[in-house]
């Protein structure tokens, strides 16, 4: 597994984005691997790169693949003497990929990076890339399948798009240089700690140098180095903390020197934060910290699951104009460019693995918990050195079953192991019980009391909900998120008295329940399902194969929701 450093441009590295129209073909009969496809093919049709494939096209939409796409690239003279990596942001669900014909690997799992050292393999000339995904699901694969009155039949509430949804990325680094870089920061009375740890590709004899930009001075460390680990702890005296009110970041430049020349320089933006909980409180920088804010999917019409940079700025602008300071991932890792905004724009991240609806089916228990791990060492190589990532969560709405303690203990101490200064949590769905809240460092629960059960009768869900939050605080006596809490809405339709599906309702639904959560001290944050309606499988319950509990529409429209929000969450 390579390090997973974001490409950038210098005067030691390049990339080349080859986002843009690819030839593409679905393999119906999946009969392209003995028909070689892998070798080129010529009938393919333009399809987007990156975006889901199913809503490109007048048909073919719930096909799950196999699908095959091609491109070709060319590699610049000055890249000869380079490392050559081909990165691929997130493909789902399962991708081969093909260099000029040649097997060069495979990756399961949709939503985090993945990347090829073709630097042996890629000619000066024209090099064809070919790329198979299959997206279809399956009870061994995570997330699973399952929900037979669902098509496709997903065991969790969104569609499944396929295809290559991040930009694949073409790129340069030097073959001796920087390949990953760690960093944990810590407030130290009236200190920032930054502790710094760099791997190097290969052991080697060099000089390098760690500059701390500080205002207009720099903190520097300097090193000799002939192992593959260079370790720095550098102090910032009166530090700008990162806080959503005031993100403030540091660029952190590491320098890499050849008998006094630089060959490799790699910057990266860091925040000096820390984060904890104390009894039943969340604290960021040792003061008090509460969540407000929203789930999200990465979802738009016709792109799918695709990268859209316009959308990632409007989702940000409509949550601030709510007044949100923070989202989960739900229920995937989402593309490192929103991360690298959250940092700068002040949002406090709880961070997903796809692992959502397990099902804990003893055949399918181990390889979903080695899928589990990868996920998690995945995201956690990806976004370690994001300030405003502060949770990790191992799940979403695991099925309640005896295997799962043991599951989630064990993945709880990986995680930990890989990143001892983050928290970790799993969320809770209805009814459920979880004895995983035994170890996790904070509990997340997901309710919909008045909505799938005491439907209709909020008053009664809201008496039910803060029996059942006290019954569980008083359990585990750990701060409580209540991380999803909705109804779905359809935009436009108007009923008074309030009724199930109008705006009204979800109005009073929602300002209900907030109001309650600022009752109970040990409520540490409050994530509304959903900031904008959604795509799902089909089903009696998903009008049109929508979730419209959204306070936003699908094309980011308020409704009334959403301004009783930002009239309660301003102030
Ligand atoms: C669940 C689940 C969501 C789903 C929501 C709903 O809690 O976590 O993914 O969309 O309920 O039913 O709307």
């Amino acid at each position: 597994m390579l390090h997973i450093l974001y490409p950038i441009r210098n005067n030691y590295r390049q990339y080349i984005d080859l986002s843009g129209f690819w030839d593409f073909q679905f393999d119906l009969d999946n009969q392209g691997i003995e028909k070689n496809w892998n070798e080129g093919f010529s009938n393919g049709d333009p399809i987007a790169v990156p975006a889901s494939w199913n809503d490109q096209f007048t048909e073919n939409r719930d096909f799950l693949g196999p699908g095959w796409y091609q491109t070709t690239f060319s590699i610049p003279w000055d890249w000869n003497d380079k490392k050559v990596v081909l990165r691929f942001g997130s493909v789902n669900y399962l991708a081969d990929v093909w260099l000029n014909g040649e097997h060069i690997g495979t990756h399961e799992g949709g939503h985090l990076p993945f990347e090829f050292d073709i630097t042996n393999l890629v000619k000066n000339q024209k090099n064809l890339l070919v790329v198979r995904v299959d997206g279809h699901l399956s009870p061994e694969r995570v997330p699973p399948s399952g929900r037979p009155y669902n098509f496709p039949n997903t065991n969790f509430d969104f569609f499944p798009f396929c295809g290559i949804h991040r930009p694949v990325l073409l790129y340069s680094i030097p073959k001796e240089g920087i390949e990953d870089i760690t960093v944990i920061t810590n407030i130290d009375s009236d200190s920032g700690i930054v502790l710094v740890k760099i791997n190097l590709a290969n052991e080697h004899p060099i000089e390098s140098r760690l500059i701390l930009k500080v205002d207009d001075t720099e903190i520097t460390a300097e090193k000799s180095n002939k192992r593959k680990l260079i370790e720095a702890r550098l102090e910032v005296k009166n530090p700008k903390l990162w806080t959503p009110e005031n993100p403030y970041l540091y660029d952190l430049t590491m320098e890499l020197f050849n008998n006094g020349e630089v060959f490799d320089i790699y910057t990266i933006k860091i925040g000096i934060r820390t984060i904890e909980v104390k009894g039943d409180q969340l604290f960021l920088n040792g003061k008090p910290l509460y969540l407000y804010g929203f789930g999200r999917h990465e979802d738009f019409p016709v792109t799918g699951r695709g990268y859209l940079p316009a959308v990632i700025i409007k989702d940000f602008s409509l949550m601030k104009w709510t007044g949100a300071n923070s989202f989960r991932t739900t229920h995937y890792p989402y593309s490192e460019q929103m991360m690298n905004l959250a940092d700068r724009l002040g949002f406090l991240i709880i961070n997903e693995i796809p692992a959502v609806g397990l099902t804990f089916i003893k055949k399918h228990l181990d390889r979903h918990l080695t899928l589990c791990k990868q996920y998690i060492q995945e995201l956690v190589e990806r976004d370690k050195n994001h300030p405003s990532v502060i949770i990790w969560s191992l799940a979403n709405e695991p099925r309640s079953s005896p295997l799962s303690k043991d599951f989630f203990h064990e993945l709880y101490k990986f995680t930990k192991k890989l990143d001892p200064s983050r928290l970790i949590t799993l969320v809770n769905s209805q009814g459920v019980e979880n004895r995983a809240f035994e170890f996790c460092d904070i509990v997340c629960l997901n309710r919909y009391y008045a909505w799938y059960t005491d439907q209709g009768q909020i008053e009664k869900g809201i008496e039910h909900l803060s029996e059942e939050l006290d019954k569980i605080f008083r359990r585990y006596q750990k701060p409580i998120i209540l991380s999803e809490f909705g109804t779905d809405t359809i935009p436009g339709w108007h009923a008074q008295p309030p009724e199930m599906f109008s705006e009204e309702y979800q109005v009073e639904f929602l300002t209900k329940y907030i109001d309650l959560l600022k009752s109970k001290s040990y409520i540490v944050g409050q994530h509304v399902w959903n900031l904008c309606d959604f795509k799902t499988s089909q089903g009696i319950v998903r009008m049109g194969g929508i979730n419209y509990k959204g306070v936003f529409t699908r094309d980011r429209r308020p409704k009334m929701a959403a301004h009783q929000l930002k009239k309660m969450w301003k102030k």
